[in-house]
């Protein structure tokens, strides 16, 4: 089967690009909007993209109603932002806060979450999440009216005790458990996990 993009509908090139391209790493972005409220959502067209300057960069779409993200609106208002990684414990949480709900609601109220004072940036970080990266806007992409990029530069990781070895740097696998992203409302665990012999890779 060979299928044109160019000829395809978007919804059907998202479904299968969402379907195939996976686990996809999320990205659970804690921001504050300028009244105070504090927002979180996921993203899951993330990732990271390099270590010198450390970036990772979120691409934005707009919500059902055309307008745009609640997290990108706080993100171009303060150039800065809160990446939070998600863990088996975290999952559901996460996914309560993807419902599209008013400016004035927050969802760590409605997914029973906490904020924690970021140290670099003004945004809280989520405190239940294992991984939080506090981030400063890199550079902005407009990609069309409905999709923009943003490339945060990790200023800080903060890490929940037993994840990270200090001395080594070193990610205990058996106390850090992300999920991955599928499709819809689908996810995985990364419980599976394998090695191959040989040379270690760079
Ligand atoms: C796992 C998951 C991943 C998502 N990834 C994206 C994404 O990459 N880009 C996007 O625009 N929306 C994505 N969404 C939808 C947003 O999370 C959703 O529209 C949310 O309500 C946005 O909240 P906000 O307006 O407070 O930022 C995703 C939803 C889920 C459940």
């Amino acid at each position: 089967m060979d299928l044109e993009f160019a000829a395809l509908p978007v919804e059907e090139r998202y479904k299968l690009l969402a379907s195939l391209v996976i686990p996809r790493p999320i990205a659970w972005i804690s921001t504050v909007n300028a009244q105070g409220v504090n927002n979180c959502a996921p993203y899951s067209f993330f990732n990271a993209f390099a270590e010198d300057p450390p970036l990772c960069m979120v691409s934005f779409g707009p919500r059902k109603d055309g307008q745009t993200k609640h997290s990108l609106i706080n993100i171009l208002e303060t150039g800065e932002f809160v990446v939070n990684l998600v863990d088996e414990a975290t999952a559901n949480a996460m996914h309560i806060s993807s419902y599209e709900i008013p400016a004035e609601e927050s969802e760590f109220d409605t997914a029973g979450l906490t904020p924690a004072p970021a140290l670099r940036v003004r945004h809280p970080r989520i405190a239940e999440a294992p991984i939080s990266f506090e981030c400063r806007v890199y550079k902005t992409l407009e990609i069309t009216a409905q999709r923009v990029f943003v490339f945060g530069e990790i200023l800080l990781l903060h890490a929940r005790d037993g994840i990270v070895d200090p001395a080594t740097k070193r990610v205990d696998e058996a106390h850090y458990k992300p999920i991955g992203r599928l499709y819809a409302n689908r996810y995985c665990t990364t419980r599976q996990r394998f090695a191959l012999p040989g040379e270690l890779p760079d």
